[in-house]
């Protein structure tokens, strides 16, 4: 298939674009770089081994979609561009709503006009909120709690209306839990800008020295060491997962909204033990009080993925720890240190270190 990725220079795009590229589909780019680096491009290039063609362009520009969708065809969009940080939603509403929900029903309505009838769409557990009963499956209430996330089910329901408006047009609706961890090759991973939200890159940090310790808010939550659960999933088993969608919407006649998830709970401090065990460096951290907005434990039901899918998770949590710490270990400060590699010509091929072997806010 000829695949748009919009977003594909970001954390779960350019992973994705990995997993697509080692099915044989065709990809192209689409990213503004607001929140990722153009070196990440180079860095495809030599884990792929082939040429990548990127377009550098917003989707909140409609003349430079219109350019695109008239001199390219595509078989189906993969569409990760969002602005993601919660905290700046809610300073910021408006950019997130125009960035977001705007950029989205633009490139809905160049799809439209140009033909290309599927869509995979990246959504996030955030829109269920504070779940009343866990496991989280597909059918609980939904109730965003912040403008990014109210960003998320808008998209949800523009994509769904149009499905029901238009019986051709096929979308699978990915609802992911906690992404973490990196490619094998340490070439990619999460390059976050500032002070991480997240918790992998934030422990990252700390373990490369960037900063001196971890805060962990809460520690007295209703889980069995008190800090909050989450369901965090490995990268590469995510970005696996879209080409399974992609694979769905070209065979069966359906979209399809599905979690993904590893359906198992980890705590903060097991996390954190983890890590150390994977990397062998220590993370001091201290305990802090709750954080209002926090929720006790979220994880996935994932099984109707399973189901529609045949995905399942493989990677486990010392995989995501183990390929964390790699990624951030080979590139201390992010890509955008790297200044070698801007000078660099050619596509060679990653180092060969390991492959993942063993089995999310
Ligand atoms: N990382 C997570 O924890 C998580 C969890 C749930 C859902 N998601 C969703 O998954 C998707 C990808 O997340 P990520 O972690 O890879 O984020 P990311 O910020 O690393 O990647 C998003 C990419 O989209 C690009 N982009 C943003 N707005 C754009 C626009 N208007 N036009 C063109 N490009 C634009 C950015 O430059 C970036 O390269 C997002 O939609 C996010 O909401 C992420």
């Amino acid at each position: 298939m000829s695949v748009l990725v919009c977003g594909g220079a970001g954390y779960i795009g350019s992973h994705t674009c990995v997993a697509l590229a080692a099915q044989g589909h065709h990809i192209v780019i689409a990213d503004n770089f607001a929140n990722s680096s153009q070196r990440v491009l180079l860095r495809l290039q030599r884990i792929t081994g082939a040429p990548l063609e990127c377009k550098h362009l917003d989707l909140r520009s409609k003349t430079a979609l219109a350019r695109m969708f008239a001199t390219h065809q595509f078989d189906a969009v993969v569409h990760f561009a969002a602005l993601k940080a919660v905290g700046e939603s809610c300073a910021r509403p408006l950019e997130y709503f125009d960035n977001n929900i705007s950029g989205t029903i633009n490139l809905l309505q160049a799809m439209q006009g140009a033909g290309v009838q599927r869509l995979v769409f990246s959504s996030s557990a955030t829109v269920y909120g504070d779940p009343e009963r866990l496991p989280v499956n597909e059918q609980a209430r939904l109730d965003v709690t912040n403008p990014y996330g109210r960003t998320k089910l808008v998209m949800e329901q523009l994509i769904g209306d149009l499905c029901c408006a238009r019986p051709m047009f096929r979308a699978a609706v990915l609802r992911y839990f906690n992404p973490v961890g990196a490619h094998p090759s340490g070439l990619i991973g999460e390059d976050p800008t500032g002070i991480p939200n997240n918790l992998m890159p934030y422990i990252c940090q700390v373990a490369a020295g960037r900063r001196s310790q971890l805060s962990i808010f809460g520690d007295d939550y209703p889980t069995p060491d008190g800090t909050g659960v989450r369901d965090y999933i490995h990268v590469m088993d995510l970005a696996r997962a879209h080409v399974d969608a992609l694979e769905y919407l070209a065979r069966a006649n359906a979209s399809l909204t599905v979690n993904l998830g590893t359906g198992h709970g980890i705590s903060v401090l097991e996390l954190v033990h983890a890590f150390e065990a994977a990397s062998g460096r220590r993370i001091p951290y201290e305990i802090q009080a709750r954080r209002p907005g926090d929720v006790a434990q979220v994880y996935a039901d994932p099984s109707l993925a399973q189901r529609l899918l045949g995905w399942r998770t493989q990677l486990d949590v010392h995989a995501m720890c183990r390929d964390a710490w790699r990624w951030q270990s080979m590139n201390p400060t992010g890509y955008e240190r790297a200044k070698s590699e801007v000078r660099a010509r050619g596509v060679r091929k990653p180092p060969q270190t390991g492959q993942s072997s063993d089995a999310v806010q």
